[in-house]
């Protein structure tokens, strides 16, 4: 008689005797491992970078959002293991994917570690598997790229073995909203997959969102990033909008978010950065160029953006220039260059494009930012300078481009002789004291 795997693994998540393996510890993974050690799995976290093995291993944390003190503890307990061996990929039962889906520099989605990393499970794929894909991607790379690869051993999705999307939404430094009090969305091959991943991520995630398909899942994903980009540029155009006719868009925004149905707060600023906004659109847009379909919103969100930091350098211009200075030759201290408050994460940030077309321009750039002491861009290497009355006094100009909470704006708003707060955070963060 042949086994009933999709029973097995059900009894196997309820009694936690399933083993976890996750493939990727970073942003999304190590978060992952924490929950499902907090629930009482084992896992093992299969990643191909061999520090971030090692200090798994130590207990020690790379990930702001799981503090070492936690790590440490389930690594003591044996909760959680980390190795770089490909072949120990067959012992768990569940294998979440969440390595990196950046674009290529023609900005095409690169596909290439989630292509590696379903030929690593492939090559040990065993019956009783349950496989989920957590990188964001295009619709379609479940069921197309990963199903074929995982069926050249024989096995069948749906008995042998289950396949699923499910999109990460981990928000890294947010304190209210974390892995297991965020709603997670479940689409499997089959039904039976979708029931076998939620009896697997049950004991680690509060709410469970199963859609009828991978497609749906993966699609989901994709309408919240694109729908904060297209948000964002919006607010951006808006406050170069209000620039033009001498209004302050803050107040224009805060009088609209007055109205209790119908609109939705978003706020202008330097540009967006990070793993997922400025990237995840496009592979929506990737995969509707395929289909000779435009997707215009996401086309003009993503101009309107990633023209801001050409924007604020004009606004630092004319800073300077209302003091009878240019650029070139200015000291600039540039407050902030981690893509968003409170993270120690740097990609995508619009402050190195902010950083480098001062740069170009003469400037004698120089920057504080409490969660990246050092900043190595292209030909830029820079070290954070202490913040402090004088050092604020120095610039000629002080750019804020990134409002981390714990900052004494009212000093910075006082003590700057010419100030481009891309954040409006002196109004808004200073009003409310220093944190
Ligand atoms: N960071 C976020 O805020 C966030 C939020 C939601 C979704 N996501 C998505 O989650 C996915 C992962 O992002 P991240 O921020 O955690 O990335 P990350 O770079 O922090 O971590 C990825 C890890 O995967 C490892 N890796 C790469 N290729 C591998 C392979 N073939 N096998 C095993 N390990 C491999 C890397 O060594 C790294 O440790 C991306 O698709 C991203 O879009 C990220």
């Amino acid at each position: 008689m042949t086994k009933n795997w999709e029973q097995e693994l059900i009894a196997k998540a309820e009694s936690r005797q399933a083993l976890i393996g996750i493939v990727g510890l970073g942003y999304v993974g190590l978060p992952l491992a924490a929950e499902m050690a907090e629930a009482g799995f084992r896992v093992l976290g299969y990643d191909v970078t061999q520090r971030v093995v090692d200090t798994v291993n130590r207990g020690v944390s790379h990930v702001l959002d799981v503090p070492t003190e936690r790590l440490a503890k389930f690594v003591k307990q044996g909760l959680i293991t980390a190795t770089r061996d490909e072949s120990r990929l067959s012992e768990p039962d569940m294998v979440a994917i969440a390595v990196p889906t950046p674009l290529s520099k023609t900005r095409d989605p690169d596909i290439s570690y989630v292509l590696s990393a379903t030929e690593a499970v492939a090559r040990h794929l065993r019956p009783g598997q349950a496989i989920v894909l957590e990188s964001t991607t295009y619709p379609g790379t479940t069921r197309d790229l990963m199903l074929p690869a995982l069926e050249k051993s024989g096995l069948k999705v749906g008995t042998d073995f289950f396949l699923a999307f499910s999109p990460e939404r981990v928000d890294p430094g947010n304190a209210t909203y974390q892995t297991r009090n965020t709603p997670k969305v479940i689409g499997g091959i089959t039904p039976a997959c979708t029931r076998v991943m939620l009896a697997l991520y049950q004991p680690a995630i509060e709410t469970l969102v199963p859609v009828s398909s991978p497609e749906a899942a993966e699609l989901t994903k994709l309408l919240e990033n694109t729908f904060r980009a297209v948000n964002i540029g919006l607010a951006n155009e808006m406050a170069i909008v209000c620039d033009k006719l001498g209004v302050d868009v803050w107040e224009v925004i805060e009088g609209a978010a007055t109205k209790p149905f119908g609109f939705m707060k978003f706020t202008p600023g330097p540009g967006v950065g990070g793993h997922c906004i400025p990237l995840d659109p496009h592979y929506l847009a990737w995969k509707m160029r395929a289909l000779n379909y435009r997707t215009r919103f996401i086309e003009v969100a993503g101009e309107v953006n990633s023209q801001m930091p050409e924007y604020w350098v004009g606004k630092v211009t004319g800073a300077l220039n209302a003091h009878r200075k240019s650029v070139r030759g200015a000291k600039l201290l540039v407050i902030g260059v981690a893509y968003k408050p409170d993270i120690d994460d740097i990609r995508e940030s619009p402050a190195v494009d902010i950083i480098r077309l001062l740069e170009q321009l003469g400037g004698d750039v120089s920057y504080h930012d409490p969660f990246i002491p050092v900043y190595k861009e292209g030909d830029v290497a820079l070290k954070s300078v202490p913040l402090d009355a004088a050092a604020v006094r120095a610039a000629d100009c002080v750019v804020i481009v990134t409002d981390h909470s714990k900052l004494d704006y009212a000093m910075i708003g006082r003590e700057s002789r010419a100030l481009v707060d891309t954040r409006h955070a002196v109004a808004t963060r200073a009003k409310r004291g220093f944190q």
